[in-house]
């Protein structure tokens, strides 16, 4: 098949390939390999054209032709039943119907109820593992249940299958699949539910859409290295919606333990789900409420990892960093304009010729480097590299480009993805032809902590950021059988040429920076045209038909998978590449992800199994938050890109992983003074900050503009000094399974006018943030909800007059983001440094925000930073009422530092006098606001030493 390059040229404008990429040239791309090697066909790159069902008009309607099932042998069972489902008739729509299936139905505790369908002949089919994703388990007596504790009920058909759930509480329907067929076959499995008009679900990420899934949207489940495109499946894959429903006041979540290729469609009334592998493994949390929901579901899967203390301080990152001195000078410009600094990250750059654990011996040699990340460390700083996901293949007539040993180890241990004929999968990414480890092969782990160990003992590097690993492959199957010889082999597509686009409305605001910016461009930019392809498109015609799995790199049903030709291996490896227990990756190409952070996870433990590993990943899956942070992947420098963070944050918290940011600034793309401003801004609330952007863009860190500077400053003296806030809701993260920044829905979860509402984040539930998400403007609006509720302005302390319900206007010209502190919550701060060690080191402070019965509450967590086993820990509570404060700390963790100051908002009269314990002491009586400095010396033990009381 030959695939013109008009095609993929109108494909890549529509943003269906990996955006940053260009095609390639005539010649070869830029690389530090000599431009003698072969770049790897574009033929190769090119999938087979599919036509996703979704927009086919002929595909069958599976709901309009199954015959679905009948349900016989009903037994119930201490905690349920079972029960024996019969196929009416076979009607084999997308793949062969399972003729006989088991379905269980188990209520496991109180606010969980697992719906369990299998064949009952498992041959050929794929069942996911426990030890590879957690099962949620049964809970109490294990003989016997109290159904009266749940709310949810199970009711079922027998004669035409079907099944609901209703909450007892208020009698609503909360999921029936009843009138229409379960369908279950070798490659597709659906089944429905009803949904009331007007629904409100979330979920079912990671997308770049808003929080709410309207009627009409259709998520497909597919692991995908993309440059986010809106709407289309990227990063990661979480097979769960939660269902807000406003009329009860209610809501519940549903989570279909599933690592298949899933769509989900969304109708009306309707939610359609679809997976083209596996069972129905399903649980429905009952909530009430949506932290609720989320902390059930959470805990399920596995708790958030606990970062380390430094991981919230600020990372600056880009494509382009290739040499220590280009390093050592952003670091040094940092501390130039005194933006605070934590971590410096390298991408591929460091790499020699962008093999995983080498170095580039000219531009990064060992001696230097080692120093470099040596001064780094005696400053406090960190360093993080990047790390691929796949293993380059050396040429084994080349002798030196042959001792590489991360692939010949990996070969003598046998620990890489395979052809289904045995012969290694062969794919290709930035170096060349590479191949795969297999994380379920039982050697994987000891090769991988044997190369991490010799890594880190060069190159003590302070976490890793792992990429390309949806597991990403530029070409289509086994690509690079049989032309190893030509590696070191080129990517298929230039990397490197000059970015193009720029924000909205830059022109407007930015015209001496567009005049500068362009004319320096012009001097550099070269034109890429595509090349003609003349040969056919060589697929891995070998294997596709899988003994008893069917046609699984072609499935009857085509999902829309997010690629020019929507093919499942355009861009990945292809789903026929097999694991070491002769897995499918067709059956868990959504967990390589997850397996291979997993494993990086085990790997930094096995070099130091005291502090905790920091990882930030690109995939993810449920379960993916208990070893990794993540980033959201490839955006673009424009506003609507900053806006889609912030829903994409709310649905990663939800799916368990709090400690999530984006590209700030916008990774495609070229950047511009007023974008990079508010994005510095928004970006400093976000539990991982950081800057990163692609090779051919202009620079974007903070002090490149004096703008961007100013804001960026005032935005990290916040952040900074909301530290201690930060890592006790990293710590209450960790233990509980709350996101970190939530949305308005799920702080007031009766007030359906705030469903959706996306351009606002609530940090924790005390700070909401209305960020500005469009040029040209010095102001921006927001609503603040809450019949009772008080907020102050975080910087003026002034206490705000709002209405519930009404779009509020706030002043926010370029370097002000508006926050505000909600009355009732105290919050610990602590006197910002360059470095969060240089912060720790600082004295404390409190900020009490009174609400309307002038009370407060709010707690602190510490320990030492870093620890996996944390020995001495402190917990501190605050309360204020009656116009006192009380700190009760309990732990063993001592601070040495003092607290310098309360500062308390909504004071309504100004108090005659303020007392520390029995001590009369100074203060300032301000607009409603009592500051208390110079406490220091009545803490010189350490600011929560003991239990205290401030009067007022
Ligand atoms: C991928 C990553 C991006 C990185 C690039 C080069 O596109 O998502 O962050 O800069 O690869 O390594």
């Amino acid at each position: 098949m030959i695939i013109s390059p008009f095609l993929k040229a109108t494909a890549a404008a529509l943003g269906l390939f990996t955006s940053a990429y260009a095609l390639p040239r005539a010649s070869h791309s830029k690389s530090s390999v000599a431009d003698a090697h072969p770049t790897v066909p574009i033929e190769l790159t090119l999938g087979v054209k599919q036509v996703p069902n979704i927009l086919n008009e002929t595909a069958v309607d599976a709901n309009a032709v199954a015959k679905g099932y009948s349900l016989l042998n009903v037994t119930a069972t201490p905690r349920g039943l079972t029960g024996l489902l019969s196929l009416k008739g076979a009607t084999n729509i997308y793949g062969y119907d399972f003729e006989m299936l088991n379905l269980t139905v188990e209520y496991q505790t109180s606010d969980r109820l697992n719906v369990h369908i299998e064949p009952v002949d498992l041959t050929d089919v794929f069942i996911l593992p426990e030890d590879l994703v957690a099962k949620p388990k049964l809970e109490g007596d294990l003989e016997s249940f109290n159904f009266d504790e749940s709310d949810l009920v199970f009711s079922y058909d027998v004669e035409n299958f079907g099944f609901e759930i209703t909450r007892a509480s208020t009698g609503e329907t909360l999921f029936s699949t009843r009138g229409n067929p379960l369908v279950f076959s070798n490659q597709f499995i659906q089944f429905n539910t009803t949904l009331p008009k007007g629904h409100a679900i979330s979920g079912l990420g990671e997308s770049i859409h808003g929080s709410l899934n309207e009627p009409g949207v259709v998520k497909t489940l597919y692991a995908n290295d993309v440059g986010d495109p809106i709407d289309g499946n990227i990063y990661g894959v979480h097979p769960i919606y939660y269902d807000q429903r406003y009329d009860t006041n209610t809501t519940h979540g549903v989570y279909w333990r599933t690592s298949a290729a899933q769509e989900v469609l969304v109708g009306e009334e309707s939610l359609t789900w679809r997976a083209l592998s596996g069972v129905i493994d399903l649980y429905f949390f009952s909530g009430p409420d949506p932290k609720d929901v989320i902390q059930q579901y959470v805990t399920e899967i596995g708790l958030p990892a606990m970062q380390p203390y430094w991981a919230l301080g600020y990372h600056q990152c880009r494509w382009g960093y290739d040499n220590i001195q280009k390093l050592r000078d952003v670091v040094a410009n940092f501390k130039k304009f005194d933006i605070p600094l934590e971590t410096i990250w390298t991408d591929i750059d460091y790499m020699d010729s962008y093999k995983d654990f080498t170095s580039d011996p000219y531009r990064f040699p060992q001696d230097e480097y080692k120093q470099f990340l040596d001064d780094l460390h005696k400053d406090n700083q960190h360093y993080v590299p990047i790390f691929d996901a796949a293993i380059y293949v050396p040429n084994p007539n080349n002798a030196t480009d042959n001792d590489y040993k991360p692939f010949h180890l990996g070969n003598e241990s046998d620990v890489f993805l395979k052809n289904p004929d045995g012969s290694l999968y062969i794919g290709a990414v930035w170096p060349g032809y590479t191949v795969y480890p297999d994380f379920l092969n039982n050697g994987t782990q000891e090769y991988w902590n044997t190369l991490f160990k010799e890594w880190h003992e060069r190159l003590p590097f302070d976490g890793i950021w792992t990429d390309m690993n949806e597991v990403s492959s530029f070409c289509v199957g086994s690509c690079g059988t049989g032309r190893i010889l030509d590696n070191p082999a080129h990517p298929p597509f230039e990397v490197g040429n000059a970015a193009t686009t720029y924000p909205l409305n830059f022109n407007v605001t930015n015209a001496t920076e567009w005049s500068s910016i362009s004319s320096a461009l012009a001097a550099t930019a070269s034109p890429v045209a595509p090349q003609p392809s003349s040969s056919s498109v060589s697929i891995d015609s070998k294997n596709t038909l899988a003994p008893g799995r069917g046609n699984i790199n072609y499935p009857p049903y085509a999902i829309n998978n997010a690629q020019g030709d929507h093919d499942l291996a355009t861009h990945a490896v292809s789903p026929n590449a097999t694991h070491a227990d002769g897995t499918l990756e067709y059956d868990i190409h959504n967990l390589y992800g997850f397996t291979q952070e997993r494993a990086i996870y085990n790997a930094l433990l096995n070099i130091d199994n005291e502090k905790r590993p920091f990882i930030i990943g690109r995939s993810s899956f449920p379960g993916s938050g208990h070893y990794v942070g993540t980033w959201g992947g490839d955006n673009t420098a424009d506003y609507y890109m900053m806006y889609f963070s912030i829903p994409q944050a709310f649905s990663m918290g939800a799916s368990g992983i709090p400690f999530f940011g984006v590209d700030v600034c916008g990774f495609n793309g070229n950047t511009d003074m007023e974008l990079c401003s508010r994005w510095m801004q928004l970006g400093s609330f976000f539990p991982f900050y950081r800057n990163h952007n692609y090779l051919g863009a202009i620079d974007q860190e903070p002090y490149v503009w004096e703008a961007v500077t100013e804001a960026t400053k005032t935005s990290m003296a916040v952040r900074y000094l909301l530290l201690p806030y930060y890592y006790t809701l990293l710590h209450e993260s960790h233990v509980s399974g709350l996101p970190i920044l939530r949305s308005l829905n799920w702080q007031f979860p009766y007030d359906k006018t705030l469903a959706g509402v996306d351009n606002q984040l609530f940090v924790g539930d005390a700070l909401l943030v209305t960020p500005v998400l469009e040029p040209g403007v010095n102001y921006t609006k927001g609503v603040f909800p809450g019949e009772d509720a008080v907020y102050y302005d975080f910087y003026t302390h002034k206490k705000q007059n709002f209405k519930p319900g009404k779009n509020e206007t706030l002043d926010a010209p370029l370097g002000h983001i508006p926050l505000h502190l909600k009355g009732g919550h105290i919050l610990p701060t602590q006197e910002p440094g360059y470095t969060v060690a240089d912060s720790r080191q600082n004295p404390f402070g409190l900020i009490v925000a009174l609400d309307n019965n002038n009370a407060a509450s709010g707690k602190l967590y510490l320990d030492d930073g870093e620890s996996v086993n944390v020995e001495e820990s402190l917990y501190v509570d605050f309360v204020a009422s009656n116009s006192q404060l009380v700190v009760s700390p309990i732990g063993e963790y001592k601070v040495e530092q003092p607290l310098a100051n309360v500062t308390i908002l909504g004071v309504e009269k100004a108090p005659k006098h303020v007392t520390f314990g029995e001590t009369k002491i100074p203060f300032k009586y301000d607009h409603k606001t009592i500051y208390v400095t110079g406490l220091e010396q009545y803490t010189q033990q350490g600011a929560f030493a003991e239990q205290f009381t401030l009067s007022w």
